[in-house]
């Protein structure tokens, strides 16, 4: 038995992410495996006011490690914004013997667990979002899906644009953060990609097009992350300015589903388990994540501080590769 921790609480909150199932299995079993109560909270944040709580064991989360979505579902919760809101789920808290969350999400996940834990409800939030734009970790749970999910409707493009000799514009997920796109473009052997965090600049794309076409190449791939946007005036412009029939397609939601992988399913574990450990070893107020493998945590405030270095290495190797 651990501390003073009898009861934990795990929630899902933003934008679901492949893996976290396989997250709230392993928190739920390793709580378990230490003596500690589980129970789930249905909505984020929402379901805390609420009291939307499920209790969890070993069975309950049986089965569900290969499964998208979130069996605890998400919700975006305004109400938690104000002190009013924070103060309700702290008492729905208290009046049930939860003393302790696990909160599964991105950035304003891991804010609402700052909130809580400044109110005496030790929170730890484990990163999980399919963009993988979390500061202090270099994985987030469901990028590697995500991705995965890109390469094979891309794979499926290219079969008939080569057939066409035609030119795909394909938008991908990732309003702020071009990691799903460059891991894509990567893995598909895209022609070009255009990522927020490089100046967008219609005529680099134009020039790698008409490059590959001196090299002998009949169909493009260009991959545009959410944040570019314009995937249409960009299929609409190539097509008019090289004659290549062009088209967008804007692959959206799609790459949110889905079973996650392997290595989805392993970190989600890994950093699941390790989220109960700090909760049981008395912590509160931390953001789980992996750096060089190994697994480190931070406070909430400055890990919300820490803005994550793109990797500019993997996307020059790209513009050397894709020549
Ligand atoms: O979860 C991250 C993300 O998928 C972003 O890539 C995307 O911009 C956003 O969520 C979409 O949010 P929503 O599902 O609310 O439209």
């Amino acid at each position: 038995m651990s501390g003073e921790i009898k009861k934990i609480g795990v929630l899902t909150s933003g934008g679901d992410a492949p893996g976290m199932n396989a997250a709230i299995r392993a928190i739920t079993r390793t709580a378990l495996a230490k003596g500690i109560g589980v129970v789930g909270v249905n909505r984020g944040y929402q379901g805390l006011i609420d009291g939307d709580f499920i209790e969890l064991g070993y069975t309950s989360v049986s089965r569900i490690i290969n499964r998208g979505g979130t069996i605890l579902y998400s919700a975006r919760c305004d109400e938690f914004r104000y002190a009013e809101g924070i103060k309700k789920a702290v008492d729905m808290c208290r009046k049930n013997g939860i003393d302790g969350i696990v909160a599964i999400g991105g950035d304003g996940t891991f804010r609402g667990a700052a909130d809580l834990s400044a109110m005496g409800i030790p929170c730890i939030g484990v990163p999980g979002t399919i963009d993988n734009d979390i500061g202090i970790s270099e994985y987030t749970i469901g990028f590697d899906t995500a991705v995965n999910c890109v390469i094979d409707m891309v794979d499926r493009l290219r079969d008939t644009m080569e057939s066409h000799h035609r030119c795909s514009v394909v938008e991908v997920m990732g309003r702020n953060a071009g990691y799903i796109a460059l891991y894509s473009a990567i893995s598909t052997g895209a022609t070009a990609v255009a990522i927020p965090e490089v100046e967008y600049k219609y005529e680099n794309i134009l020039q790698k097009i008409k490059e590959s076409q001196e090299a002998g190449k009949t169909h493009f791939i260009i991959i545009v992350a959410e944040g570019v946007g314009q995937s249409e005036q960009i299929a609409k412009k190539i097509e008019e300015d090289t004659g290549i029939i062009t088209r967008a397609t804007v692959l959206g939601h799609v790459q949110r589903g889905g079973s996650p992988t392997a290595n989805d399913r392993v970190n989600a574990t890994k950093i699941g388990h390790y989220a109960v450990e700090l909760l049981a070893n008395g912590l509160s107020n931390k953001v789980c994540g992996i750096q060089k493998g190994e697994l480190v945590n931070y406070d909430v405030q400055e890990a919300l501080k820490i803005k994550k270095s793109f990797p500019m290495d993997l996307y020059n190797i790209f513009i050397e590769t894709s020549k």
